[in-house]
């Protein structure tokens, strides 16, 4: 199985790519699945233009000539596509938006209506046999709200992903947070196994992921030095 991973952090140690890395740890625990990371950061990603110059040719590529066409050929190859990054403004980072905006070369412009009366683009390709999963690590501790923006878009766009957003993400690099960053790899390693056999992830193994790793109030004096 083609596993594409887009990395949309711009660091080169990240903390949410520490999480995504112990996953595909357990997904690929046998070695057997073809796993392609792709930093974002390095590539070079125009923003869209807004041409439609997509929906002329339908040949599912971008009338930019950057780095996106490659992408969008690991995108329609892949069976399994995780989205990693950093919360930025309770939203994706601009260069990974940036690559989410030109996805719309696998989009045709006949708009269909769902059963729940919300309104879609038709696909050029067949998105039913596409697994898709967001991780994304955030700052803040746990608070309602932070991720709201980012979950409705990500439903959206991608049909009710796999979502896992987890709190306090900068403790997985903190060398003193070992003893609650190394607990949680582990977790991540093993809901890795649980996807691969799966495909999605249970409630209950979302909300391990997703707990935070130590109180709020202690991540806050943490972070302000008190
Ligand atoms: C420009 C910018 C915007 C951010 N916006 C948010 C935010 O809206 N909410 C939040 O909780 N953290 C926010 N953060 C913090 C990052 O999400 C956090 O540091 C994360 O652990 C970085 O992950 P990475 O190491 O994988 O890049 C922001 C950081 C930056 C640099």
């Amino acid at each position: 199985m083609k596993v594409l991973v887009l990395n949309g952090s711009p660091k080169k140690v990240s903390d949410t790519f520490r999480l995504t890395e112990a996953f595909l740890k357990g997904l690929n625990r046998d070695q057997k699945h073809e796993i392609k990371v792709i930093n974002v950061i390095e590539k070079r990603i125009a923003p869209c233009r807004g041409c439609f110059g997509c929906w002329q040719s339908m040949d599912g590529h971008c009338v930019i000539g950057d780095d996106q066409n490659g992408i969008l050929d690991d995108y329609r190859s892949a069976e399994v596509i995780i989205w990693s990054f950093p919360l930025y403004c309770y939203g994706m980072p601009s260069h990974l938006k940036a690559v989410l905006d030109r996805t719309i070369p696998l989009l045709k412009m006949k708009m269909v209506e769902r059963e729940d009366g919300a309104v879609q683009h038709e696909t050029l390709i067949d998105f039913s046999k596409k697994h898709t999963l967001v991780i994304s690590g955030c700052g803040f501790p746990d608070w309602d709200g932070n991720f709201d923006a980012l979950r409705i878009m990500c439903r959206n766009c991608f049909g009710d992903p796999d979502m896992v957003f987890v709190p306090e993400a900068p403790l997985m690099n903190v060398p003193q947070a070992a003893v609650v960053a190394e607990p949680l790899l582990a977790k991540f390693e093993k809901a890795g196994e649980e996807y691969e056999t799966a495909f999605s992830l249970s409630k209950e193994t979302i909300a391990a992921l997703e707990a935070p790793m130590i109180p709020k109030e202690e991540y806050l004096r943490n972070v302000n030095g008190e």
